[in-house]
C-alpha cells in the first residue's frame, strides 16, 4: 500500500527512521520488498533522476505496482530522489509519487527558498510533500579548518526560517555525512551537535540524512578479494541512527550500500562459475542477498516490527 511520508514520520518522530532505499531495477525491487516485509517495517522506495533514465520512468512506476500487487502487506512511500524543479513537476503531475525532494542546495539562501516554495505549492495543490535541503552534503576534509567545513554543514541557525519560509514538510540536513562509497577521511563522526542545535530550533519536524550507507567493510573485502578495486571505501556507522532518530531524523537514505552488495554478489558468482553465462542465478542469489541486508538494516533504523 502506497502512503504519504507524513503518515510515516509522524509514527516514527522521535522513536526510529524510516529507511529510504533507492531502486533501479527489477532485482532490487524483489529484495527491497521482501526484506521490508521479512522484517515488518514500512519503507520508502527513492528514485533518482538517474534511475528514471536508466531504462524509462515507466518502467520503475510499472515495476513498483507490481511489487505492491506481489505483496500486499507492504506499506512504503514512492518518493523522488534529488529532484530539480522541473524533474519535481514532472512526478507532482504524474500522481504516483507520495513525495519529491527539491534538492537546490547548491543555491544560495534565497534562490533556495524560492526554488523551493514553487514546488511546495505545486505538490501541496495535489496532496504531495516535499522534502528540501539546506546545507551540502560530502566535501569535509579533515584538512579542512573546523569553521570552513562548518561553513558546507547545515547552520541550525537558519534552518527554522527556511522551513518557515519556504513551506517543505521535511529537511535534509548536512551533518558530516557524503554520498558514495568513500566517506569520512577521518574519524566516523556524524556532528550530533549540530544535529541536536537544529532540532532545537525545529521541535517535531522531520529531518533526513542523506549519504548514509555504512559501506560494510565485509563486503568492500569481498569485492575487492573477487577483483574489485575498492580502496579506502568507507561509511556511516549504523549504531548510531537510533541516537539520530531520538533527535529528529525520520528518514535514513541509503542506495550504495546495495549497490555493493550486487557488486559482491555478481563478482563472486563469477568468479566461482567462470563457465557460466546466465543472469539468473546471480540475479536470484542477489534479491535474496539484498532483502537480508535491508531487514538487518530496518533493524538499525528501528523500523523493523513497526508495520
Ligand atoms: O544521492 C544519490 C543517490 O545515491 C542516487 O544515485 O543519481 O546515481 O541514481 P544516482
Ligand atoms: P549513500 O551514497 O550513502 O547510499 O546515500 C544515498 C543517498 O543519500 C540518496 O539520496
Ligand atoms: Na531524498
Ligand atoms: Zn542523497
Amino acid at each position: 500500500m502506497i502512503v504519504t511520508t507524513e503518515k510515516l514520520f509522524e509514527a516514527a518522530y522521535g522513536k526510529y527512521a524510516i529507511g529510504a532505499y533507492n531502486i533501479n531495477n527489477l532485482e532490487q525491487t524483489m529484495g527491497l520488498f521482501r526484506g521490508c516485509i521479512d522484517s515488518k517495517a514500512p519503507f520508502i522506495i527513492q528514485i533518482s533522476k538517474g534511475a528514471r533514465s536508466y531504462t524509462h520512468k515507466n518502467m520503475l512506476e510499472a515495476l513498483i505496482r507490481a511489487a505492491d500487487e506481489i505483496f500486499p502487506e507492504a506499506v512504503f512511500a514512492v518518493h523522488l530522489d534529488h529532484g530539480d524543479e522541473a524533474t519535481c513537476m514532472d512526478c507532482i503531475q504524474s500522481g504516483f509519487y507520495s513525495s519529491v525532494m527539491i534538492d537546490a542546495s547548491h543555491e544560495d539562501f534565497d534562490k533556495n527558498i524560492e526554488i523551493t516554495r514553487r514546488v511546495v505549492e505545486a505538490a501541496h495543490a495535489r496532496g504531495i510533500v516535499v522534502e528540501a535541503e539546506l546545507g551540502q552534503l560530502g566535501g569535509v576534509e579533515e584538512h579542512v579548518q573546523v569553521s570552513e567545513a562548518d561553513a558546507h554543514l547545515t547552520d541550525p541557525e537558519t534552518a527554522k526560517e527556511f522551513v518557515e519560509r519556504s513551506g517543505c514538510d521535511s529537511l535534509a540536513v548536512a551533518i558530516g555525512t557524503s554520498h558514495g562509497a568513500y566517506k569520512f577521511s577521518g574519524s566516523q563522526a556524524l556532528r550530533f551537535d549540530i544535529l541536536s542545535e537544529i532540532q532545537k530550533k525545529l521541535p517535531g519536524f522531520p529531518l533526513v540524512m542523506h549519504g548514509s550507507s555504512s559501506v560494510p567493510q565485509e563486503e568492500v573485502e569481498r569485492i575487492n578479494a573477487a577483483g574489485g578495486q575498492l580502496k579506502g571505501a568507507k561509511g556511516v556507522d549504523a549504531t548510531q541512527f537510533r541516537r539520530a532518530a531520538e533527535l529528529g531524523v525520520t528518514k535514513i537514505n541509503i542506495d550504495t550500500d546495495g549497490r555493493l552488495v550486487w557488486t559482491r554478489v555478481h563478482r563472486e558468482f563469477f568468479k566461482e562459475h567462470p563457465e557460466n553465462f546466465d543472469l539468473r542465478p546471480p540475479g536470484k542469489e542477489f534479491m535474496a542477498a539484498y532483502a537480508k541486508f535491508i531487514a538487518e538494516k530496518n533493524d538499525y533504523l528501528g523500523s523493523a516490527g513497526e508495520l
